[in-house]
């Protein structure tokens, strides 16, 4: 199939056709504040199958569910916990994702058959248009081949899904850069499973007490069962090797600089930049911008493809704010081979 291109900016029925393909039961490419979403009618089971095939995901991996507005929850989920309208109204629309005891509705090939299912209201204008356009929840996971960095923009969707999806909208860069945050809702305290956006210190400041699943920190086996399935896969991986770098930024500069030859990848912060002129480079942003770090990481990531890198030495951004973010899906870029150096 030839996948359309739709581009809301100049030309004014492209959310509708949107709106159209989706509620026909195909797959389009959407942008959201976070990273791009590969939608579908999350209520028909046949049009969320193409959702799987197309990016060739595990069956036994849950998709979350985007609804415009709050009152589309309703059908999706049995029950609203305190917490839950806590978080919507401090967090949504923007990059939360809720975990629920889940409707009869919900189709069980989104929720890969668990009793849950993730609902996320974006903060993005067009998403919200199309998710409307549409009339029903989109499921959608991130718009990227299992196992590859996600999306960041409709190009990015393009060199993955063309020809396997119908069609993809032009939303531009995603502000944001990383997934959202994933939060628990059904257990006795609510848990951390994927670090985002929101950040584990605005989580607490609503909730109090929020525990953190080990898969954020952890490399989690096959033997285990995780809470968020899809944290056990080795995801966002460019096809070279990672090694992750964590410690104080001169430290782990020097690092690289004494272990990467010439035509290494080196991911690293601005400041740095000039220290490796025999490398494939990419830059994350300044030090201490964090918010840059999950704007840039993807895009980096991706690019490293474009060269023929024998292995890729990355700098880490402390744990904190959106730094935990990026810092968890560098690690499960690299297979958690992560070096401290001090
Ligand atoms: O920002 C985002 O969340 C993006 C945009 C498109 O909204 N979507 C996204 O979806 O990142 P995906 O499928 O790439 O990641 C969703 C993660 C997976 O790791 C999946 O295992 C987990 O959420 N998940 C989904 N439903 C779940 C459930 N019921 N219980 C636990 N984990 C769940
Ligand atoms: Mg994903």
């Amino acid at each position: 199939m030839e996948t359309i291109y739709l581009t809301p900016q100049t030309n004014p029925s492209a959310v509708q056709t949107a709106g159209d393909l989706l509620r026909a039961g195909e797959v389009v490419g959407i942008p959201t504040e976070t990273v791009y979403g590969l939608a579908a009618n999350a209520l028909d089971p046949v049009a969320v199958h193409k959702i799987f095939a197309a990016k060739g995901r595990p069956a036994d991996n849950p998709l979350i569910i985007h609804i415009a507005e709050f009152e589309q929850i309703h059908n999706l989920v049995s029950c609203i916990p305190d917490a839950a309208w806590q978080l919507a109204a401090a967090f949504w629309p923007g990059p939360l994702t809720m975990i629920l005891p889940k409707s009869d509705l919900v189709p069980a090939v989104v929720s890969a058959g668990l009793d849950t299912v993730g609902i996320r209201m974006p903060n993005h204008a067009l998403a919200c248009a199309v998710i409307s356009a549409a009339g029903v929840p989109l499921a959608a996971p991130s718009a990227n081949t299992s196992g590859r960095p996600s999306t960041t923009t409709a190009q990015h969707v393009l060199q993955d899904m063309q020809g396997k999806i119908a069609a993809v909208v032009e939303g531009g860069r995603c502000a944001v850069g990383v997934e959202s945050t994933i939060v628990s809702l059904v257990g006795e305290v609510p848990r951390l499973l994927r670090p985002g956006g929101i950040s584990l210190e605005m989580l607490q400041d609503v909730l109090g007490k929020v525990e953190v699943d080990r898969a954020v920190t952890e490399q989690i086996g096959d033997e285990v069962r995780v809470s968020a399935p899809g944290m056990k896969y080795r995801h966002y991986a460019p096809h070279a090797p990672v090694t992750v770098l964590v410690g104080d930024p001169i430290a782990t500069a020097a690092y690289m600089h004494t272990h990467a030859q010439a035509g290494d990848g080196i991911l690293c912060f601005d400041e740095f930049a000039d220290d490796f002129s025999a490398q494939v480079l990419h830059k994350l942003g300044k030090t201490d911008a964090y918010a840059e770090h999950a704007q840039h990481l993807f895009d980096a990531l991706r690019l490293f493809d474009d060269s023929d890198v024998p292995t890729i030495y990355a700098q880490c951004p402390p744990e904190q704010g959106i730094g935990l973010a990026v810092a968890n899906r560098l690690k499960k870029a690299a297979g958690f081979v992560v070096v401290h150096v001090s």
